[in-house]
């Protein structure tokens, strides 16, 4: 994508760009970057999460295609979330993306649509994905649990760990180039850890066993409610981009 075209995703994003007057453009790209090679070398001392602790059925959801998986969420009764939402919501995209993106929860309106992240939040992850390079279509967008808890409140304990297997599942199949947690709750159930965003971010991690790549941000429900924050989250999604370029280097 060309600089031009990248500051306008940035300004559509609510993220000033300053660039230093007395260099040539050249020199001011690289002053965007140098922040970011600098924390990529920086690795996150988390150790990989550990498995699923419902093992018969994370076992069969281990050998699924997308079509079994796609109907195992679908009829999924495992917690007591289904009762109150309209439908699942499986997660949507590339299935050989690069970039998985991983949220939260379905809310309101993606439990009406049946898709993740098409409220409010989901065109600012849309205009976020697009400063970084990605059309929506290009990634794969999942969530940490695939129906909407009542009234947006967190998801339980006993709810992510019932979800789990099927996350655990997308991931394997996709084997994404990166994964990007947006908020808390994806950030800290991935990582296994009840570290703040403000101290996870910032940093490349690993997830599980094929140690994939794992940045964390804010999540855009957030930024929309804090906008000072934004800049801070143009920086993790840089050093997501350097990271999967690092990979496919
Ligand atoms: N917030 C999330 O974390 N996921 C969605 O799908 C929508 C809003």
């Amino acid at each position: 994508m060309d600089e031009l075209n990248r500051r306008q995703y940035l300004k559509a994003m609510g993220v000033s760009v300053w660039q230093r007057r007395d260099l040539v453009p050249e020199q001011a790209e690289e002053t965007v970057t140098e922040a970011v090679v600098n924390e990529v070398s920086q690795q996150s001392s988390i150790e990989p999460p550990a498995q699923s602790s419902t093992p018969s059925r994370s076992h069969a959801v281990d050998q699924m295609d997308w079509p079994a998986l796609r109907d195992c969420v679908r009829d999924c009764r495992a917690c007591e979330l289904r009762a109150g939402c309209t439908q699942t919501v499986f997660g949507v995209g590339n299935t050989q993306a690069d970039l998985l993106v991983i949220g939260e929860a379905p809310g309101a309106d993606e439990d009406r649509q049946g898709e993740p992240f098409v409220g409010r939040a989901g065109q600012l992850l849309n205009t976020m994905l697009l400063a970084m390079g990605y059309q929506r279509e290009s990634v794969f967008i999942a969530n940490i649990v695939k129906c909407r808890p009542p009234n947006n409140r967190d998801p339980k304990a006993e709810e992510t760990l019932s979800c789990e297997p099927y996350l655990a599942r997308q991931i394997e199949l996709i084997q994404p180039g990166l994964i990007l947690a947006v908020g808390r709750i994806a950030a800290q159930n991935l990582l296994k850890t009840d570290i703040t965003v403000g101290k996870l971010r910032g940093r490349v991690h690993r997830f599980g066993a094929q140690n994939i790549p794992l940045v964390v941000t804010y999540h855009p429900a957030y930024l929309l409610r804090s906008p000072e924050q934004k800049a801070k989250s143009w920086q993790d999604l840089q050093l997501a981009l350097s990271s999967l370029r690092g990979a496919t280097a």
